[in-house]
């Protein structure tokens, strides 16, 4: 079967740094255990073996262990135990535009003297300094489609002894990122990881691991999962499954069998499709092209004329933002481009 016959997007489909849509696989399985859920056709532990699987598709797309992986459902609880390690009054760096996912869980925190500091994008690298004690950014900013020098980042904090905590949510499934020099990782995967939302993913450094306190672990964080359902043995795992909150399953039955699909197809070959398309569709507006897959721009009255001709994208911060992804086409490009024409100078 060819690529593009695994989806069935309704043209115009913009919008995948909002959501993405299921592969056919992903989406049959869905349909098999909601189908299976529906009568009790099943135990619940086939449902669970696709979190395995999705922890294990996850490790190689970020070239990290999976013993260093860790499950759970959205990217702000994943945050809150690195939060909750931090000593008091220590300084966090982030970015001016970052998704709250990753600027609230260390504000809460302000009462014991954390503090955010928050600068635009471009003078992240040089603010990474003495003082700074975590360094919490998007590998590609979910308004602005910015994507981050991650190696830049990683150099200056390990000059500083600053830990890398990096939100993936907009990255993983297009963007070719590793977790090299980096101490946290997390993915949301229901965006360019093309899951249910729910089925979060997250890389912790073992370095990090031995400063957390596994604060929302329950029988699914213990070594021996099918053993550990009553009573007050605690047994936690000793890897990052003791980070484990205990899977939301059909999420997972959904993310599984998309993110193997990503790594079949290829991180390389999926960037290229969907930077060729963000480019052709940036050449259209007169604008430079640029090395992300979300298009971000101020243009008056596109909202109105994409609602008109039934194309589906957002608006962040006052600007049009179309994304492109695996499923989407020059068709979509061309269509996009016809409803803004009137708009566009030149
Ligand atoms: C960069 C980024 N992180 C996280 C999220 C979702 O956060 P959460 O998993 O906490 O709901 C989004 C959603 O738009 C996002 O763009």
């Amino acid at each position: 079967m060819e690529i593009a016959e695994l989806w069935d997007p309704e043209p115009g489909w913009l919008n995948t740094a909002s959501y993405g849509l299921p592969p056919r696989p992903a989406w049959e399985a869905l349909q098999a255990a909601l189908s299976d859920w529906r009568v009790g056709a099943t135990s619940w532990e086939p449902w669970d073996g696709s979190t395995t699987r999705a922890r294990e598709s996850f490790a190689r797309l970020i070239g990290a262990d999976s013993e260093n992986v860790f499950v759970g459902s959205t990217v702000s609880a994943a945050l809150a135990p690195i939060a909750a390690a931090l000593p008091d009054g220590a300084k966090v760096l982030t970015d001016d535009v970052e998704f709250t996912s990753n600027v609230f869980p260390w504000q809460v925190h302000a009462d014991r003297g954390i503090e955010v500091i928050a600068v635009p994008g471009d003078d992240v690298v040089g603010r990474i300094t003495p003082g700074i004690d975590l360094v919490a950014v998007s590998a590609v900013q979910s308004s602005t489609g910015a994507v981050l020098d991650l190696p830049a980042v990683v150099a200056a904090s390990k000059q500083i002894g600053a830990l890398v905590v990096i939100d993936a949510t907009q990255a993983v499934g297009w963007h070719p990122i590793t977790v090299d020099g980096v101490d946290a990782l997390i993915a949301h995967s229901y965006k360019w990881l093309m899951a249910p939302r729910g089925a979060t993913l997250g890389y912790l450094s073992p370095r990090l691991q031995e400063r957390c306190r596994p604060s929302a672990a329950g029988w699914y964080a213990a070594r021996d999962i099918h053993g550990s359902y009553y009573g007050p043995v605690m047994e936690l795992d000793p890897g990052a499954r003791r980070f484990d909150q205990s899977p939301a399953w059909f999420s997972f039955v959904g993310a599984a069998p998309a993110l193997e699909l990503i790594e079949e197809i290829g991180v390389e070959t999926i960037n290229r499709h969907n930077l060729a398309l963000a480019n052709e569709f940036r050449a259209g507006l007169g604008l430079e092209p640029s090395n992300s897959a979300i298009v971000s721009t101020r243009l008056p009255g596109a909202q109105e004329a994409f609602a008109a001709a039934g194309i589906r994208a957002a608006v962040r911060g006052g600007k049009l933002r179309a994304s492109f992804h695996i499923y989407s086409t020059r068709d979509d490009v061309q269509q996009a481009l016809s409803a803004l024409k009137p708009l566009i100078r030149g």
